[in-house]
């Protein structure tokens, strides 16, 4: 029995080194200190022995059996550090490598100019109003003072919705006049950013949808000085002290008196050129003063009341702001084009 002990030590401690994985070793202990186990058989068998033997004997199996624990214990920390080990290699971070690089959007080169077209406006005091682009021709031509048979009025101008014409697409960001002085009493300071639909020819200066921004102000002693000031500010805000500004006499069935207003062709600086068709000067914006008709349609008393009121196009302001040649670049969508704002 001896002799057995002996030689269930030196096996049992042998494939005890060789288990390569907690598996194995869980094995390894199972098959000698194991319910069937050849360690417990033995000792099942102490009963046999003499009185004198069963003490010797005994001693020497918990010998036997402390070193097989020993032995498997100390393989299990070995086998777990090992595994850490392969671990923290397969895991590993290098905190030198580039990062991936994460491509953010950036704001479109109109969405630059009308923030800050906004920013102006808001600094003096203006608040942002906005109406739909499905209107009402009463309000896009008729509270306008434009009536029926007036050219503007022209199928072959308007994008209609139906037979009577009496829906269409808004032509113009001026119908938000009529929506903010039907809803807000005077003082008013308004602008009004927005897309607007005319059937224009694609060229390097039209589209048949482009974006307006509508100003309206009403107050006490408003003057056509107030508009050109307001004006002047604007494109010396944005374009710098040097803009030069033109105001010419022109009509619009809204306003009275009207203008129209240039600035200097960016492209040739007046001498003319393609961009500007050989003008030298681009028309950017409408204006005039509210006709007293239109007020007086809005319950404005105009023995009290009077303001201006102008539209500027945003495609050609965001041109001139970038020295842009041709808007449908604007529209395009190129991302080589778009990426340099
Ligand atoms: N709505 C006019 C246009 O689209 C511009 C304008 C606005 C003129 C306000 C006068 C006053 O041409």
């Amino acid at each position: 029995m001896r002799k057995l002990l002996g030689e269930i030590k030196a096996s049992s401690l042998s494939a005890i080194e060789e288990a390569a994985d907690p598996g194995a070793l869980e094995a390894v202990r199972v098959a000698y200190l194991g319910k069937k186990g050849s360690l417990t058989s033995v000792l099942k068998q102490m009963g046999k022995l003499s009185a004198e033997e069963r003490p010797v004997i005994g001693q020497l199996a918990n010998e036997v059996r402390s070193a097989i624990e020993d032995a498997i214990a100390e393989k299990a920390s070995q086998l777990s550090e090992a595994l850490l080990e392969l671990k923290l290699k397969s895991e590993k971070l290098d905190v030198t490598i580039p990062g991936k690089p994460v491509n953010t959007g950036k704001k479109h080169p109109m969405s630059i100019v009308l923030d800050e077209v906004v920013d102006i406006f808001t600094g003096m005091g203006y608040s942002v109003a906005e109406g739909p682009e499905v209107e009402f021709a009463d309000y896009n031509f008729t509270k306008l003072n434009t009536s029926a048979g007036h050219p503007a009025r022209e199928w072959q101008d308007t994008f209609y919705f139906t037979e009577d014409s009496s829906v269409l697409l808004r032509t113009q960001t001026s119908p938000v006049q009529i929506r903010v002085m039907e809803t807000q009493r005077p003082p008013i300071r308004v602008i009004s950013p927005g897309r607007v639909y005319r059937k224009d020819e694609v060229d390097a200066t039209h589209s048949p949808m482009f974006h307006q921004v509508e100003g309206l102000v009403v107050d006490k002693g408003i003057t056509m000085g107030d508009l050109k000031g307001t004006l002047n500010t604007l494109v010396k805000r944005l374009y710098g002290p040097d803009a030069q500004t033109r105001f010419r006499p022109h009509h619009f069935p809204f306003t009275e008196p009207s203008c129209e207003v240039d600035f200097q062709c960016f492209e040739c600086r007046g001498q003319g050129c393609r961009v500007c068709k050989g003008e030298g000067w681009i028309e950017i914006l409408g204006a005039g003063m509210v006709h007293p008709k239109v007020l007086e349609g809005c319950g404005i008393d105009t023995d009290v009341y009077s303001g201006f009121a102008f539209g500027v196009g945003l495609e050609r302001l965001t041109m001139r702001r970038f020295n842009i040649s041709d808007m449908r670049l604007l529209f395009e969508n190129d991302m080589r084009f778009l990426g340099q704002f």
